[in-house]
């Protein structure tokens, strides 16, 4: 088959296996609920209300596969978009490589989605595709930063001053979120030879600019903030109030 004749399939890698610390205690992040329905199932929805996605890799805590398998057959997705669920790892870099393990042949664009952004609206996700299909090996949604950043020495001990090292000039910096889109040979080379230690890549695109590939850059979304404070709960519920009372107009 030409290259031209052959089918573009897309799968989303949504990483779920963190603890959530920084939300404080309780259950793992992506299991707990807004609006009574897990973190998760909104994010698998967000993918899944993408025409284009076909597949949805859960990488769900290491304890907790079945427990999210079967919230996953408990929530109709469409009927073109199939799911599998794979247990993750100690650091979100390891997850996402246990995740893009388990994809089928056949799959040429790739997508890795935080299970911590819930909210992101189609158009993103959309547009993410697109970018990919039209010829981005990657490609990641952002925003301009609203406030003044600055790089630090970091201290010693918690709470001592630290010694500032520069400012980035604002207009050039962009706050990036998720999905991120891929071509997928590009994101598995990346994975399998950009070796970091530590806590190892928060983020696929940094990875693969380490690869000396390209990366650009989409219009991002408010609503793909993630879930990562509690006052971010308060934020994501108030989002859905919002969405469910312009539904009903
Ligand atoms: N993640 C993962 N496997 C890990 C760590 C994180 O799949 N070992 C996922 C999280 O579930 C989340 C995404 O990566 O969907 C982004 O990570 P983050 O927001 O940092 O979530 P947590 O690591 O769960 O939160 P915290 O850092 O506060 O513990
Ligand atoms: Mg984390």
């Amino acid at each position: 088959m030409s290259d031209e004749a052959r089918p573009r399939r897309t799968a989303v890698v949504i990483p779920a296996a963190g603890r959530g610390v920084r939300l404080g205690p309780g259950a793992p992040k992506a299991l707990r609920a807004l609006n009574g329905t897990p973190m998760l199932i909104h994010a698998v929805r967000a993918m899944a209300a993408s025409r284009a996605v076909s597949l949805v890799v859960v990488v769900a805590p290491p304890e907790g596969a079945t427990e999210v398998k079967n919230l996953l057959d408990a929530h109709a997705l469409p009927e073109r978009t199939d799911y599998l669920v794979v247990p993750g790892g100690e650091t979100r870099q390891e997850s996402v490589r246990l995740g893009l393990d388990a994809l089928p042949e056949g799959i040429t664009t790739v997508l890795v989605h935080d299970a911590a952004r819930p909210l992101v609206p189609v158009d993103t996700v959309d547009a993410v595709i697109e970018a990919v299909r039209d010829g981005a090996v990657a490609v990641v949604p952002a925003l301009p930063v609203a406030d003044t950043v600055k790089e630090v020495e970091p201290a010693g001990k918690p709470g001592d001053p630290e010694q500032v090292v520069a400012t980035p000039p604002r207009a050039r910096l962009r706050a990036v979120q998720t999905p991120q889109g891929f071509d997928r040979d590009t994101l598995v080379n990346a994975h399998a030879t950009v070796a970091l230690t530590g806590e190892g890549a928060t983020d696929d695109a940094g990875m693969v600019e380490k690869l000396g590939a390209p990366v650009v850059v989409v219009p991002g979304h408010e609503e793909a903030f993630k879930v990562t404070r509690p006052l971010d709960l308060v934020l994501a519920e108030a989002v859905l109030a919002r969405r469910r009372a312009n539904d009903g107009f």
